[in-house]
């Protein structure tokens, strides 16, 4: 009886899914979210930055490596430092998104994202509830999460990438080209930004004179106060959801119709959706079809991002690295995972335990969220020697953890990399003195490791 009603069950949202537009869907969950919040008075997040004292001032239980400011406060990494050494599986029990666990060590972190049946991806990967949770198989566990990939993967398989590749090339050189060389100008908005746009609308066959909506989509998804600490809340995600939704339904059957009436097959995803048997139909069901959607879109937005800008900082900060570079530009590859291991983009995935469980001599209970810390992972002494500085040779620079482990292991990371090696091999090219000039501001974010702005004087090459 039971399997008849779990049956019913799947039948009626499915039936629910086919009929209503992706944009409804997207209407009805804000709506019923906003009851929700009236009924039971949650108030939403909002952050003030303090000041943030040193950890040896604070006693380890009071220690929140999720307050939002502690990467512009340069904090994180001597927290975490504190962490690994003298706490590494730390219990945080009061924190404004309730409690949590934080694993800080590199061997640590690897064990937990590699045991998906005893710590599991869902329902979400960040501290708080998202905003708009809409199916993305990052948040889910295998058996699901695995066919649900498999039906997008191919999009940043080698021969797609190598496809992709001269176009994305083409409009690296554009942005490079067209950039200022007699004053400073804003690294994160004229290239950071404007190259993973332009990549992201190459990977989608986005209307290309609209990719700024894809950036923008994805800032406001992914700063939610609620789910991140950062700055965006509820009312303003919803609207760019619809916007997302309308948007995509559209480029879904704008690209059916061309199809039909004769232009030969792109590369791109929804082209790879429409032609592949398991996806032909997902826009029947828009949680789903909007989930791999806006997954691709934020999963490749803030990363790539940052890494471009994070890269620069790094090289500015150790400018024998620059000069090493300079002289061996054959260490773009191995440079290109050592920027994205001293960057970390995402500071951490979150897990939840799936039964009572000792782990390190702490015991973990069903239910209790788990943070595994990449930020901190990454500067583990134990796995990085050195581990503070970026150095461009490093040897096990590909043995960083930005991109994951196990079954949820980055999906773009291939893209990523080459995005990052055509910029790099771009701007080696043309410029002589890539200088970074003041601070760069940071992303107010417990989540997203990133900047945004920084001054940047470039000097071409005689
Ligand atoms: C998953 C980081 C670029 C798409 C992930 C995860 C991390 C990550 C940490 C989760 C890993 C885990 O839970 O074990 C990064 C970084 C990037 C980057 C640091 C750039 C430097 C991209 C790009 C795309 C992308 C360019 C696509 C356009 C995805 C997808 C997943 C994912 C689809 C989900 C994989 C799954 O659940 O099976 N990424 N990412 N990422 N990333 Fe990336």
């Amino acid at each position: 009886e039971s399997n008849l009603i779990e049956r019913t069950k799947v039948r009626a949202s499915d039936i629910l899914q086919a009929t209503v537009p992706a944009e409804r869907v997207i209407q009805g969950v804000s709506l019923a979210l906003r009851a929700k919040r009236l009924v039971g008075g949650d108030k939403p997040l909002v952050f003030k930055e303090q000041p943030i004292p040193d950890p040896a001032d604070v006693p380890l239980e009071r220690i929140d490596v999720s307050n939002p400011f502690m990467n512009r406060q340069g904090q994180w990494y001597p927290y975490f430092k504190r962490l690994r050494e003298e706490a590494p599986v730390h219990y945080q029990a009061d924190s404004p998104f309730g409690p949590f666990w934080s694993i800080t060590r590199y061997a640590d972190i690897q064990a937990v994202d590699s045991n998906p049946d005893d710590f599991s991806a869902e329902p979400f990967i960040v501290l708080g509830p998202p905003p708009f949770n809409a199916e993305m198989f990052i948040a889910m566990d295998p058996p699901k999460h695995d066919v649900q990939r498999r039906a997008v993967q191919g999009v940043v398989a080698p021969r797609n990438l190598r496809e992709m590749e001269s176009l994305i090339r083409e409009r690296v050189q554009d942005v490079l080209d067209n950039l200022p060389t007699d004053r400073p100008f804003d690294w994160v908005e004229r290239v950071s930004k404007e190259i993973t746009g332009r990549m992201l609308a190459t990977l989608l066959d986005f209307p290309y004179e609209q990719r700024h909506k894809l950036t923008y989509w994805s800032d406001t998804i992914s700063g939610s106060a609620d789910a991140t600490g950062g700055t965006t809340h509820q009312d303003d995600v919803f609207p760019a959801a619809q916007e997302l939704a309308r948007s995509f339904t559209a480029l879904w059957h704008d690209k059916a119709a061309r199809r039909a009436a004769g232009e030969p097959d792109g590369f791109d995803l929804i082209t790879l959706m429409q032609t592949s048997e398991d996806t032909k139909d997902l826009i029947k069901k828009p949680f789903e079809f909007l989930g791999n959607l806006t997954l691709l879109i934020v999963g490749g937005n803030d990363t790539t991002r940052n890494s471009m800008s994070g890269g620069v900082l790094a090289l500015n900060r150790f400018p024998d690295e620059f000069e090493k570079l300079k002289a061996d530009p054959k260490l773009i590859p191995n440079m290109v995972s050592e920027i994205i291991r001293w960057q970390t983009p995402l500071a951490y995935m979150r897990r939840v335990a799936t039964r009572d469980l000792h782990f390190r001599g702490q015991f973990i209970r069903k239910g209790d969220p788990i943070l595994m810390w990449y930020a901190s992972g990454n500067r583990d002494e134990a796995k990085f020697e050195d581990a503070d500085r970026l150095i461009i040779d490093r040897k096990n620079a590909r043995n960083h953890m930005s991109f994951g482990f196990g079954v949820h292991r980055c999906m773009g990371n291939r893209l990523a990399e080459m995005q990052l090696r055509i910029l790099w091999e771009e701007l080696l090219e043309r410029f002589d003195r890539i200088e970074v000039v003041g601070e760069p501001g940071y992303v107010q974010s417990n989540f997203v490791k990133g900047y945004s702005d920084m001054q940047v004087q470039l000097t071409p090459k005689p």
